[in-house]
């Protein structure tokens, strides 16, 4: 099992240059809680600032573009945010399923990308409250994983999973920790069918949806979360730095 649990904060469509000093705060602290691992997601226009202040904890984008530099008005390929100090990328998150109609062909398209460039990812699954309330929930989840989990020899270091049940995305809601321990191991068995239990060990499997100071000692003791996946609560250095005592 990676040992280090992962904490990273996804500032997601939030933040002007005011947030460096916020970021240098996390960055200085994080330098005392040495057993968690932390990173921040800012969005593209911050990322090589918040790369310059960051000496202790990774940078990392929200999205790419499924493709090569090129005529693409708008668009930031892997290559230059990997330019811009990013070491990983989020993909799948349930916002750009929705916002963007991101299917999984897409998906993979970016994921490709991303591992051409040398990033790391984080790979995002998650159901709706319906399709938990219909008893589908980690059908969905493993439906979901399936059709974009790299065939790659190096998981170990460049995937991470994040289960994040949509429904507890920024409404101050959780899952129960029975349900998030249920969704962890067949998510683990999963990685364990796809990459050997020796690799499948090393990557972690983090929680996401309302992560926050006050529940993330509960959550990151459950069996098989290996960190949080923090929205809204990574957006002050006050709170992140609180799920980061919490892990460390
Ligand atoms: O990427 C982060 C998740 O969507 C969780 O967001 O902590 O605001 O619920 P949240």
């Amino acid at each position: 099992m990676a040992e280090r649990p992962y904490i990273v904060g996804n500032w997601k469509m939030n933040g002007t240059r005011a947030m460096l000093s916020e970021a240098r705060a996390i960055d200085r602290a994080a330098q005392r809680y040495m057993k968690a691992e932390v990173a921040v997601a800012p969005p593209y226009t911050l990322i090589h600032a918040v790369h310059r202040e960051a000496e202790q904890i990774g940078v990392g984008a929200q999205d790419v573009f499924p493709g090569e530099d090129g005529a693409h008005t708008g668009d930031i390929s892997a290559s230059m945010i990997a330019d811009a100090g990013a070491k990983f990328v989020i993909l799948g998150h349930s916002e750009r399923r929705a916002d963007h109609k991101e299917t999984n062909k897409l998906i993979n398209a970016k994921i490709d990308s991303a591992l051409d460039a040398g990033l790391r990812i984080i790979l995002c699954c998650g159901e709706t409250l319906k399709v938990r309330e219909a008893g589908e929930a980690e059908e969905f989840v493993l439906k979901q994983l399936k059709a974009s989990l790299p065939q790659i020899d190096d998981a170990a270091e460049r995937l991470t999973v994040a289960y994040e049940p949509v429904w507890a995305i920024g409404t101050g809601k959780t899952a129960t920790p029975k349900d998030i321990e249920a969704m962890h191991k067949a998510i683990r068995q999963l990685l364990d069918e796809t990459y050997g239990e020796e690799t499948s060990a090393e990557v972690r499997i983090l929680y996401g949806g309302s992560v926050k100071p006050d529940n993330a000692r509960e959550i990151l003791s459950i069996p098989e979360v290996g960190g949080a996946l923090v929205g809204g609560a990574s957006l002050s250095a006050e709170s992140f730095l609180g799920i980061v005592v919490a892990a460390s």
